[in-house]
């Protein structure tokens, strides 16, 4: 029978989900359907226990519904909870196991596609909300040298820090703090340039190495991208690999089969301009 799985968010209007999906069930003979439900705001509980009720096996969530599913699920992983949010879930008849696999998604395409190894680098990252959140723990699990969490309200990267207390090579600063600070990658996990805004970060973070990485994926050269490109930094991207690297995680954690992620990524990829 072919098992149904879909992507629950509001508004769903550009959602890449349903052919990343499908492209990897083509690629890895895999016999399912994959929709977008678009819940309105409240409906999220309803919408997805009239999924489950018509056969439904695995969902993605996507914004604004990342908390409600968390609060929906009854198995959280660590990564999860960690990030105090969710992005996949699986049913299993009353169960429903929760997982977020943003962050490891974005750790493997930074690894693996982008050949930036984490290890004993200096990582800078911007932002500390919903976003940044879901990034740390793989990060830290990657052995960086230093992650150096700025953000805007000081307490705000205060508080995400105190959840990893203990953690080796790891602080919380604000941006006036980063004068004459370089990094190897600086990745900016603010909201800013969904506004066209630029963080406040100095020019001088990147170093001539540097990987500038920006979340948001399909937003071009964003101020931020901008700014690295002015200061020399080596290489450039956006989030359509960590889009993509998201979604085979949650593909290999539902279906057991590990669908390559290169010629999506490539396919997916908006030139920065
Ligand atoms: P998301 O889920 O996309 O991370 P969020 O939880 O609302 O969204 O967090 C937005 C992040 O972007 C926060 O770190 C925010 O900084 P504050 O905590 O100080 O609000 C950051 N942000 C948004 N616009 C920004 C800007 N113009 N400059 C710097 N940081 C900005």
């Amino acid at each position: 029978m072919t098992d149904k799985y879909a992507v629950i968010g509001n508004p769903l209007s550009h959602t890449k989900s349903p052919l990343i999906h499908g492209s990897f069930a083509a690629a890895t003979g895999q016999d399912l359907v994959y929709a977008a439900i678009e819940a309105p705001a409240g409906g999220f509980a309803a919408a997805v226990d009239a999924f489950r009720a018509e056969g439904g096996r695995g969902m993605n969530v996507t914004a604004p519904f990342k908390l409600d599913a968390f609060a929906y699920a009854t198995e959280r992983s660590e990564r999860a909870r960690l990030a105090g949010a969710v992005n996949a879930m699986r049913f299993d008849g009353e169960r429903v196991f929760a997982e977020n696999f943003d962050g490891v998604g974005l750790v493997n395409d930074i690894q693996r596609n982008l050949g930036f190894a984490l290890e004993g680098r200096r990582v800078l990252m911007l932002g500390a909300g919903g976003a940044a959140r879901g990034a740390v723990l793989p990060i830290l699990d990657s052995g960086p040298a230093e992650l150096v969490i700025a953000n805007r309200t000081l307490e705000r990267a205060r508080a995400l820090g105190e959840q990893f207390a203990g953690a080796a090579g790891l602080a919380t600063v604000g941006y006036g703090d980063l004068a004459g600070e370089r990094f190897d990658i600086v990745l900016n996990a603010t909201s800013a340039s969904l506004y066209g805004q630029l963080p406040p970060v100095p020019v001088e973070v990147f170093s001539p190495d540097a990987l500038a990485y920006e979340l948001a994926y399909g937003k071009g050269l964003t101020p931020f991208l901008r700014l690295a490109q002015g200061a020399g930094a080596k290489r450039l991207a956006d989030g359509v690999g960590m889009l993509v690297e998201q979604a085979a995680e949650a593909f290999a954690w539902w279906r057991g089969v590990r669908p390559d992620t290169r010629s999506l990524i490539e396919r997916l990829t908006v030139p920065l301009l």
